[in-house]
């Protein structure tokens, strides 16, 4: 009964949030001015930036972790669980950048100028979703924990009331005590297509590029993007097991995981390997 109240609380918040986010992002885009964006993306990129303006929103359950199922659009499970502990977070694209934004870190921060109920004390989010509407030119679409967790202590309900305020950000490497870089294999994967997920990377939190290698080989032949966190490989021929893969991240900073994947691998089975940034 409580669950079914919760959900129709949260349908109900989200058609009205959906109705803010269409119009707020009509206006939203006549103010915008083009080429200031530049500047701010490339900030963007960069540890160490000053702190940028957004705008924030939350969805999903209020002290969730977003989706209901504890996923999004990156293609990582259980985000309610550590290392993303429910601090997560839909991005616009400048941030979900088609799925290279997946598993980056941002601080995020309100001040008691954007809503009373804010401590101006940053918390950290991972980018595990995708945010369709936005409303700013860099809008985070929060998890309720994580919209909550920028109040004072006891007001974290007073500010999701808002439902959506101005808020700072800035990227931050990701550290995530005691994980090492883990492979999923994806469901549906078989000896003509091999698809695997690539989460907890330190520093980054995303990878540039995935590379595997057959048993038999010694050729590193490229993956490609398939969707969110998850790299794809369609051969023209049955792969071979044990399978290697070499993941790139934006310095070019490159690890391998040798023979990470055995043949006889389980689809959704966690291969945890011996590497990190
Ligand atoms: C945008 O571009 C115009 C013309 O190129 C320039 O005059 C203006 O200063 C720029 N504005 C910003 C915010 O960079
Ligand atoms: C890539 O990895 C190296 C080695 O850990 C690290 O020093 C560097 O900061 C990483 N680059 C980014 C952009 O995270």
């Amino acid at each position: 009964m409580a669950t079914e109240l919760l959900s129709f609380r949260a349908v109900a918040l989200a058609a009205l949030l959906s109705l803010l986010v269409t119009h707020g992002a009509r206006a939203q885009a006549q103010q915008q001015p083009n080429n200031a964006t530049d500047s701010a993306d490339r900030e963007l990129l960069s540890y160490g930036g000053g702190w940028l303006p957004a705008r924030a929103t939350w969805y999903g359950a209020p002290t969730g972790a977003g989706p209901d199922d504890n996923g999004g659009a990156c293609g990582f499970k259980h985000t309610n669980q550590y290392p993303f502990s429910s601090m997560t977070s839909c991005g616009n694209e400048p941030i979900f950048k088609d799925g290279k934004g997946c598993g980056s870190c941002y601080q995020i921060r309100c001040l008691k100028s954007n809503h009373p109920a804010c401590s101006g004390v940053p918390q950290t989010v991972v980018i595990t979703d995708m945010n369709y509407y936005p409303v700013a030119k860099y809008h985070f679409d929060l998890s309720g924990t994580a919209f909550g967790s920028m109040a004072n202590y006891g007001l974290n309900d007073k500010l999701r009331h808002a439902g959506i305020i101005d808020m700072q950000f800035r990227r931050v490497p990701c550290n995530f005590p005691g994980l090492t870089i883990n492979f999923v294999v994806q469901h549906g994967s078989n000896p003509m297509y091999l698809a695997v997920l690539v989460e907890f990377e330190d520093k980054d939190g995303d990878v540039v590029q995935v590379d595997i290698k057959e048993g038999n080989s010694y050729n590193w032949v490229p993956m490609h993007e398939s969707w969110g966190s998850i790299w794809r490989i369609d051969p023209n021929h049955p792969l071979k097991g044990p399978f290697s893969l070499r993941i790139t991240n934006e310095s070019g900073k490159q690890l391998v995981a040798n023979n990470i994947i055995p043949a006889n691998y389980i689809p959704d089975t966690n291969y945890r390997s011996f590497i990190q940034y």
